[in-house]
């Protein structure tokens, strides 16, 4: 990093900036990869010095980075840290603030980690103390809004104050070594591509599994749902990685140009669609690994007839040349089996088969977490008399060839907001086209009243999920392995 940079944090004390925002950056600063003299800024209404901040951090770097934690870096990364006690409704701080702030820094960043409700008060403030100047770059972490019309509302602000190339709206599931990976996979090889479209893909399928329930942010979810919380974004995001056209370039908006195209191809929901091609779901208690867990319904800060789902299962259809007709299968939940992210393209069948018994069509499963391998399923011949096929597996274990420190996903995005790299952030037009097409079902499910499915913590999700990918002949992934 050769620019000096102030880096403001807005919710500079809060869950996110403490367990992923701090330990990100100490990462960065493990590497040198942060400028020598940067400042990191923390401001938010709690009243804390320097010093109380700084131990604040240090007890989240050591709770939540134990095996990275030294001393010395900690100290010298520290050292960074300042704190700026500030009520983002009061417009008159945020002139003091311009004082602090260093004007010969080459960049400084606005990091708004706190809810958006709170966005047009911090840009109105940044606006009239004239903070907003052309070098000045604004990070807007997700939620952005919670529908189409106040995610419109919300960038309208920004843009009033912000030019476009000066946002940066973070999903840090683009920031994840595995999912740029998938870019790699896809447009480093040649292999893949005569396979990719729908000549030989039978159906696609997207699973972001927690095991997690709601933990500490009940209220925060329970006015959200997975729907919102997941699919909008992370899901969308990888939906678009994985259909994209290949880009003439990494350039950011080359990139960012075809993933837009997916999301616009996007079949639109139609009545029948919204009532047979959505599951959406609420985990009842249940056991995972040995502990016994409680119902959504019974977590803190969530009501006890909540209709929120903690699950969706979707199936999806890209209208394009290359996609149209294939399903895409998209589900995330809270409290299911396996904390799991993965990628599954079904391949269609041989044609004609010339060996007794049945033939399993083809499958590559790309793993983005915990693990990170593509697994490909194949037919080979059972050892013995006679000609028997029998599924085998190839696999491709990442962490066997690449011993190299993998990158945080936050400390990747930060550090790209420092270099004025916005590939991995979404743009003003993707996050709209994606609001767009997740609105009519946030419609359905409120006007129709429809509530969630129970499904027991610690399992896949409602058995309505297995009849989406059955009616259409195939199965979920964990259903059909081997
Ligand atoms: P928290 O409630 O933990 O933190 C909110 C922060 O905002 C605190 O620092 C709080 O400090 C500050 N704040 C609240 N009101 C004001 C105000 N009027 N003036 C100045 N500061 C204020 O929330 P999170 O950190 O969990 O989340 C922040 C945002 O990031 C939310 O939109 C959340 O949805 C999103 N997010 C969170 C994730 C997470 O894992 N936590 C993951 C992804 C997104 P104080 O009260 O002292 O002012
Ligand atoms: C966040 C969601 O964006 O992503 C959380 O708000 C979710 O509810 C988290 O748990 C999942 O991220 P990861 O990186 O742990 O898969």
């Amino acid at each position: 990093m050769n620019e000096t940079f102030d880096l403001v944090i807005f919710g500079g004390t809060g869950d996110l900036a403490l367990r992923k925002l701090y330990p990100a950056l100490y990462l960065a600063e493990t590497d040198g990869n942060l400028h020598a003299s940067g400042r990191i800024i923390a401001a938010a209404r709690q009243q804390l010095d320097d010093a109380q901040f700084r131990a604040k951090v240090s007890e989240a770097l050591k709770r939540f980075l134990p095996e990275k934690y030294d001393e010395a870096l900690a100290t010298k990364f520290l050292a960074r840290l300042t704190y700026f006690p500030l009520d983002v409704n009061n417009h008159a701080q945020y002139a003091q603030m311009k004082r602090s702030l260093d004007e010969r820094v080459s960049r400084t960043v606005f990091y708004l980690s706190v809810g958006p409700s709170l966005f047009p008060a911090i840009i109105g403030g940044l606006q009239a103390a004239g903070l907003n100047t052309p070098e000045t770059r604004i990070v807007l972490e997700k939620p952005l809004g919670r529908d189409l019309k106040s995610s419109r509302e919300i960038n309208e602000v920004v843009l009033k104050a912000f030019a476009e190339s000066q946002v940066y709206r973070i999903d840090h599931y683009l920031g994840k070594e595995t999912v740029q990976n998938l870019l790699a996979l896809r447009f480093g090889n040649t292999l893949l591509e005569p396979l990719w479209n729908r000549t030989w893909v039978r159906d696609v399928q997207i699973t972001i599994a927690e095991t997690v329930g709601v933990e500490t942010r009940g209220e925060f979810y329970d006015n959200t749902g997975a729907f919102r919380d997941m699919v909008q974004n992370h899901m969308l995001n990888l939906l678009c990685i994985v259909a994209m056209e290949p880009p003439s370039s990494l350039d950011p908006d080359a990139v960012r140009d075809e993933k837009l195209q997916v999301v616009r191809s996007l079949k639109p929901w139609t009545a029948e669609s919204l009532r047979e091609h959505i599951v959406r779901g609420q985990y009842r208690g249940g056991t995972l690994a040995g502990q016994s867990v409680p119902a959504y319904a019974s977590e803190e800060g969530v009501p006890k007839d909540s209709i929120t789902e903690t699950y969706v299962a979707l199936r999806a259809e890209i209208a394009n040349w290359r996609w149209a007709g294939v399903p895409f299968f998209l589900r995330t939940g809270k409290r299911m089996a396996e904390r799991r992210a993965e990628v599954v393209i079904n391949f269609k069948a041989p044609p004609h088969s010339i060996f007794p018994g049945a033939l399993n069509p083809n499958r590559m499963v790309i793993t983005l977490q915990p693990d990170e391998n593509v697994r490909l399923y194949t037919m080979a011949k059972a050892p013995g008399d006679g000609m028997r096929v029998r599924e085998v597996h190839l696999d491709l274990d990442f962490k066997d060839f690449f011993r190299e420190r993998r990158q945080d996903a936050y400390e990747r995005l930060l550090l790209d907001v420092l270099r004025g790299n916005p590939t991995l952030f979404m743009r003003n037009d993707e996050a709209d086209a994606a609001w767009r097409w997740v609105q009519p079902v946030l419609d359905h499910w409120q006007h129709e009243a429809i509530a969630p499915i129970g499904y027991t913590a610690g399992t896949w999700g409602p058995p309505a999920a297995s009849r989406l990918t059955a009616k259409e002949g195939t199965a979920w992934h964990e259903e059909t392995s081997v």
